[in-house]
């Protein structure tokens, strides 16, 4: 299986990709790492804990880190996922206790206590706690496998004309981790706003039957009518369990290899991820970005996560 750490800020998607990456046989969970970003650090960190209890998940180290971004003001998006960051199910008091490091330190030493090129950094969030941590450990740089993130878009923007939230809210963590040497794939908009939650999605979630199960359609049954309200969707695009199905099955999107860099000065443009499509890729591009998505294959991943699960 695929050594991960996930970065998360949950979030109702975030709570779907900790499931479909505590679910899946390809996937071997270090460590959960939390970041300010579509609520407060508390916040978010109390849902991962939530979620680690609806799921029953232990013996996995959870961490808090960053409670604001870089240089940047905090944003949160109550709009997307209410003031709780995961309002809908009823969120159970958490047992599990947080790791007593800095998300940071986590980070760190869980690369750092791996063999070289076997750890994937997959974060869905801003970019806050892996910037501080390529900055603190420089070396992990080089020993990451691979950062697969959600984040940003080449053609799509959602909180601005063209930038993506989890970029917008802290754009120089994000220009640092763009510019590392680690590969790095951008699972962004482009690909997310085709995983959208239909109906026939919601009701393979609803036959799994069981609590964790219940507690997604849950979820999904909040983010579908905020999106509805807030974004004129017809179905919740559900962003950030893309990126764990990349990992665990590459063949669930296409890719492609093309220069990346984030915006930090525009003034309407501000957070874009810049990807230069002009030529072909030189030999040194270590950035791709995701195309295509295989909406069946995507859903059957997290549907089968769901039943591995089970009861709990
Ligand atoms: C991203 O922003 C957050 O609100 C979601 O959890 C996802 O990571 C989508 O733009
Ligand atoms: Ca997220």
């Amino acid at each position: 299986p695929h050594k991960i750490i996930l970065d998360c800020d949950p979030g109702h998607d975030d709570a779907v990709a900790l499931l479909l990456a505590h679910g899946s046989p390809e996937i071997d969970l270090l460590a959960v790492t939390t970041v300010v970003g579509n609520q407060t650090l508390e916040k978010v960190t109390r849902n991962a804990l939530a979620i680690a209890r609806v799921a029953n998940i232990t013996g996995i180290p959870f961490a808090a880190g960053c409670d604001r971004p870089l240089v940047r003001t905090i944003e949160n998006a109550p709009d997307i996922h209410g003031d709780s960051g995961m309002d809908g199910p009823e969120l159970p008091e958490p047992t599990l206790e947080l790791d007593s490091r800095h998300a940071v330190d986590l980070i760190i030493d869980t690369v750092m206590a791996h063999e070289p090129n076997t750890v994937t950094i997959v974060p869905t969030a801003g970019l806050t706690n892996i910037a501080m941590a390529v900055r603190k450990e420089p070396r992990i740089a080089e020993r990451v496998k691979e950062v697969v993130l959600m984040g940003g878009g080449y053609h799509v923007g959602n909180w601005s004309a063209v930038a993506e939230f989890n970029i917008k809210i802290d754009p120089e963590a994000a220009h640092i981790v763009f510019n590392e040497k680690w590969p790095l794939t951008m699972v962004g908009l482009d690909l997310t706003h085709q995983a959208l939650a239909t109906d026939e999605v919601a009701k393979r979630i609803a036959a799994v039957g069981t609590k964790p199960a219940r507690f997604v359609g849950e979820l999904l049954d909040f983010f579908g009518e905020a999106y509805k309200d807030a974004q004129g969707f017809d179905f919740p695009p559900v962003h950030d369990p893309c990126a764990v199905a990349y990992v665990i099955d590459p063949s669930v999107m296409t890719t492609r290899r093309v220069p990346l860099d984030v915006e930090l000065t525009g003034t309407l443009t501000l957070g874009m991820t810049v990807a230069d499509f002009r030529a072909p890729a030189p030999d040194d591009c270590n950035t791709s970005v995701a195309v295509d998505l295989d909406h069946q294959k995507f859903w059957d991943l997290v549907v089968d996560a769901l039943q591995r699960i089970g009861e709990v």
